[in-house]
C-alpha cells in the first residue's frame, strides 16, 4: 500500500515530508516501514541529524523473516534545516526519554505551525516539556513493543511483533491522511483518542519490569518467582493511585495481571533497563519510576517503592558513570 497517495499529497499542497529525529533501532525501524509502504514515493521521508551538513546513509534492515534490503536514507544536517524543516508534516522524534527536550530545542522553533510531532519513546514526562515548547504546531504521543536491535550502526534487525499505539495529546490534530498511512505502515499500530491511559498502562509494566531485572540482574522471566511479588504489586499499586490523582482510572488488578503475563511472555529477553545497566548506559529510569515519584510528589500520594527502586538505579548509573 502506497503511504500516501497523489491526490492526498495535492491535498497538502507541496510533496508531504516526514522526518524522523534519532537513528536509533525504533527510528530506523519506523523509516524501513514507512519507506516500505512509500513505493510510489509521493513522500519524502529523512532524518534530521545534528552535524552541520547533510549526508546520504545507505541502511540495512532484516526482516522477520531473515530478507535484508538496503535503502538510501537523506540525513539532513543543520545547515540546511531551515529549508528541509519548514516542508516536514511529521516530525517523528525516536531518541530517549531523557534526549527529547534537547534534541527539540533547536528544532521546534523551525517548524512550520502546521506540522505535527509525534513522540515515540518508554516511559513519560518529555510530553509535558514539550507540550510548553510548541509554536501552533500538534503534539501526538506513542509507544512501541516492536522489537528491533542494532546490528551495527547502520543496520538494524526486527526482533519481534509487537503494537504500537498511537493518539492525540495537545493542540491540532495530525492530518486525516498522514495519521492513516501512518496506521497502514506500521504493523499492529492502533489509533487510541486518549492515548494518556494507554501510556499508563505500558508504563505499569515498566516500573515493574525493568528496574527490577537491572537491580537483581536478570532476564525477565525470572521475575516470576513469589520474592519479587510484594515489590512488583507495591510499584504498580501507587502507579495506579498517581494516575487516578491525575484523572487516569486503571484496573488494579488488571494492571498486575497484564505485568506477569509480560514477564511470561517476554521471558528470555533482558529488559531494556537491564541492558542500559549491563553496558553501564544512562538508563530511562527517569521517565519510569522517576515519573511516577514526580506525579506522586505533585498529588501528595506515597510513592516509597518506586522511590526505591528510583535511588537503586540511580545508584548504579552513579557507580559506573563516575568510573568513566
Ligand atoms: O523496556 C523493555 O524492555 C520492554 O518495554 C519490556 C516490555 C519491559 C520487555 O522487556
Amino acid at each position: 500500500m502506497s503511504l500516501i497517495s497523489q491526490s492526498a499529497a495535492d491535498e497538502i499542497h507541496t510533496q508531504p515530508q516526514i522526518s524522523i529525529v534519532g537513528a536509533g533501532a525504533v527510528g530506523q525501524l519506523i523509516y524501513q516501514q514507512l519507506s516500505t509502504a512509500n513505493n510510489s514515493n509521493a513522500v519524502s521521508i529523512n532524518f534530521i541529524r545534528r552535524t552541520e551538513t547533510s549526508q546520504q546513509q545507505s541502511l540495512t534492515f532484516t526482516n522477520l523473516e531473515q530478507q535484508s534490503t538496503t535503502r538510501i536514507a537523506e540525513f539532513v544536517g543543520s545547515n540546511d534545516w531551515t529549508h528541509q524543516l519548514l516542508n516536514t508534516q511529521l516530525l517523528i522524534v525516536c531518541v530517549k526519554a531523557y534526549q527529547v527536550v534537547a534534541a527539540l530545542k533547536p528544532i521546534i522553533k523551525l517548524l512550520s505551525p502546521n506540522c505535527h510531532i509525534l513522540l515515540l519513546h518508554n516511559g513519560l514526562g518529555p510530553h509535558l516539556d514539550v507540550s510548553k515548547m510548541l509554536n501552533g504546531q500538534g503534539l501526538s504521543l506513542g509507544t512501541t513493543s516492536q522489537g528491533a536491535l542494532k546490528k551495527s550502526t547502520w543496520h538494524t534487525q526486527q526482533t519481534g511483533q509487537g503494537v504500537t499505539q498511537l493518539g492525540h495529546f495537545t493542540g491540532p490534530m495530525l492530518h486525516e491522511t498522514i495519521k492513516k498511512s501512518l496506521l497502514s505502515s506500521i504493523p499492529q499500530s492502533q489509533w487510541f483518542e486518549d492515548i494518556l491511559p494507554m501510556l499508563w498502562q505500558k508504563l505499569a509494566i515498566n516500573v515493574a519490569i525493568n528496574p527490577m531485572t537491572a537491580i537483581h540482574d536478570c532476564r525477565n522471566g525470572e521475575l516470576a518467582a513469589s520474592q519479587y511479588r510484594n515489590t512488583i504489586t507495591a510499584a504498580v499499586t501507587e502507579l495506579a493511585k498517581v494516575a487516578a490523582a491525575e484523572s487516569i482510572m486503571l484496573d488494579l488488578e488488571g494492571l498486575i495481571t497484564r505485568v506477569y503475563q509480560v514477564i511470561e511472555l517476554t521471558a528470555a529477553n533482558y529488559s531494556s533497563m537491564h541492558q542500559d545497566v549491563h553496558h553501564q548506559r544512562k538508563t530511562e529510569i527517569e521517565a519510569i519510576n522517576g515519573f511516577v515519584v514526580q506525579m506522586a510528589n505533585r498529588h501528595g500520594k506515597n510513592a516509597k517503592t518506586n522511590e526505591q527502586l528510583l535511588a537503586n538505579i540511580t545508584a548504579l548509573e552513579q557507580g559506573y558513570s563516575n568510573k568513566t
